[in-house]
């Protein structure tokens, strides 16, 4: 018998150019309208022959442990049990070694876990033979995360639902971001848990359901950045600047550095600032390295396609 060689998928960050949150559910979720924008920076995750499961993780912000800002490099990975997932779904034996290249800041907001669990999915259907369909692949990536499901989309979708509901949506052309991390992760649920003390203390509306999307959607249809940057919303802003003072700081820092408009991405702590072209987007990722506000500093573009094998 011959070993097969090994497969290496790659998937995208995200930025949530719109996040209403509604109330939470029973469930423990919030329900969602979302836009997700998936944007040029890759995980990768290789996988190869094995007897049982192992698990390597390097680059950006790896380590072991489970707190935020760590990479967990044991079944606890979001990447570990997309394989024994696909796997139990597919009734073959979880035989792989995954490895998983990280350039996406961990804890940020950008979805990193997300990428990784669907770059997994994407690169063990191919090397196991499992040839999931497609729709299989959404179910099994949304049992995983509410963000995995777009992760294997990639593109830009509209999210319903506690976000895995995804529907690919039209944009006219590129957008050009500087993607600023300030500090240490946020863990995601603080960050919704924060957001409903603060509806129920009063400090923020507490509306009977997620703002919706038109304005971000249109604005997208059209093209224009300025129009992008007057609709973006995130409701988790709020929360994520109450348990991190500093973001405030940061975001500032964005603004006065010639975004066109900036937010935090997701539950935080990274900053997306809206460049009005590529030549700006440059320009402001150099000031912004500077300016002693953000660990990482990246100049991205997006929409990218999303988790997909690499030849
Ligand atoms: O789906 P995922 O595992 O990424 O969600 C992590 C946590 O974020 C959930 O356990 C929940 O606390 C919070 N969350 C939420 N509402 C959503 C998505 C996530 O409250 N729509």
């Amino acid at each position: 018998m011959t070993t097969p060689d090994p497969v290496a998928a790659r998937a995208p960050a995200k930025v949530n150019v719109h996040l209403g949150v509604g109330p939470l559910r029973a469930d423990g979720f919030h329900e969602l309208h979302t836009v997700y924008l998936a944007v040029s920076l890759f995980d990768t995750v290789t996988v190869g022959p094995g007897d049982g499961l192992s698990l390597s993780v390097s680059g950006e912000g790896t380590g072991t442990g489970s707190g935020p800002g760590l990479v967990p490099g044991d079944r606890t990975n979001l990447v570990w049990r997309a394989a024994e997932l696909l796997a139990r779904h597919a009734g073959v034996p979880a035989d792989a070694s995954l490895a998983v290249t990280k350039t996406i800041p961990v804890a940020a907001g950008l979805a990193g876990g997300s990428a990784d669990a669907a770059a997994t999915l994407v690169a063990l259907d191919a090397f196991w033979g499992t040839r999931a369909r497609r729709e299989d692949l959404l179910d099994l990536a949304a049992r995983l995360g509410s963000d995995v499901p777009f992760s294997l989309v990639g593109g830009v979708a509209l999210g319903t639902g506690r976000g895995e509901q995804v529907t690919p949506v039209l944009a006219a052309g590129a957008t050009h971001w500087v993607l600023g991390i300030a500090g240490e992760g946020l863990s995601t649920p603080a960050v919704y848990g924060e957001l409903d003390r603060m509806r129920a203390a009063g400090r923020l509306p507490d509306p009977a359901g997620p703002v919706p999307a038109e304005a971000v959607l249109a604005a997208l249809r059209g093209g224009a950045a300025a129009d992008l940057g007057a609709a973006l919303v995130n409701d988790l802003q709020a929360p994520a600047c109450s348990l991190r003072p500093d973001l405030r700081r940061a975001l500032r820092a964005a603004a006065d550095a010639g975004a066109t408009a900036v937010l935090v991405s997701g539950s935080g702590p990274t900053v997306a600032a809206l460049a009005a072209d590529e030549g700006a987007a440059v320009r402001m990722a150099a000031e912004l390295a500077g300016v002693g506000v953000f660990r990482t500093v990246r100049a991205v573009t997006g929409p990218v396609p999303g988790a997909r094998l690499l030849a």
